[in-house]
């Protein structure tokens, strides 16, 4: 289907044929580099939407060994093909670990003195992009673990956005796609 811009040119939406040939075959493999971690989900279906857009962006998505998200990670994955997942059995243990190998931990939250999404850089070095539950964001105790918080602005009546779309604004963000 085309349309006309104001310009008189016409705008052609790509074919699923066309969007297929310009896409992998197969998932990435783990790169290693940006990762989300939902370590405290309410919704399985935020961490569907959340693998989704790490596929996009060559993420890996870091989420808890807890006995129903490998249910909803199944369900939630609309992708060809698998995803990245790395499974953690301790998140605060983890988040320790990947800090002192030199991981920046980076937390998205409504927080004093964060940095302002449209002044957060991409991502140059090995990043873990840390996400909140969905009624009581980051525990206090990983919230020591952080590096920097990044907060996304809002002008609203809502007093704070979907953590799968906040989360999938900042990983475009970090990947240099925005
Ligand atoms: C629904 S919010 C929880 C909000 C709040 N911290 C609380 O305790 O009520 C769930 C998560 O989404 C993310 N989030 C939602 N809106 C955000 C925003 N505007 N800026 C940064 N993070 C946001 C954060 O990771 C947050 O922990």
């Amino acid at each position: 289907m085309s349309t006309e811009t104001p310009a008189g040119r016409a705008i052609r939406v790509r074919s699923r044929r066309d969007l297929r040939t310009g896409r992998r075959r197969r998932a990435h493999s783990c790169w290693d580099h940006l990762i989300a971690a939902p370590l405290w989900p309410l919704h399985g279906a935020n961490l569907g939407t959340l693998l989704r857009t790490c596929d996009a962006v060559g993420a890996c998505l870091a989420v808890p060994r807890w006995p129903w998200v490998p249910e909803a990670l199944r369900r939630g994955n609309t992708l060809r093909t698998g995803g990245c997942v790395h499974w953690v059995n301790d998140p605060c243990r983890w988040l320790a670990d990947r800090r002192d190998d030199g991981t920046r931990i980076l937390g998205i939250e409504l927080a004093e003195d964060a940095v302002r999404l449209a002044d957060l850089p991409m991502a140059r070095g090995r990043t873990v992009l840390v996400l909140g539950h969905e009624q009581t964001g980051i525990p206090p105790e990983a919230l020591d673990l952080l590096n920097e918080v990044v907060e996304i602005p809002m002008i609203g009546t809502g007093a704070s956005l979907n953590v799968a779309v906040a989360g999938s604004l900042v990983l475009y963000k970090l990947a240099g796609m925005a």
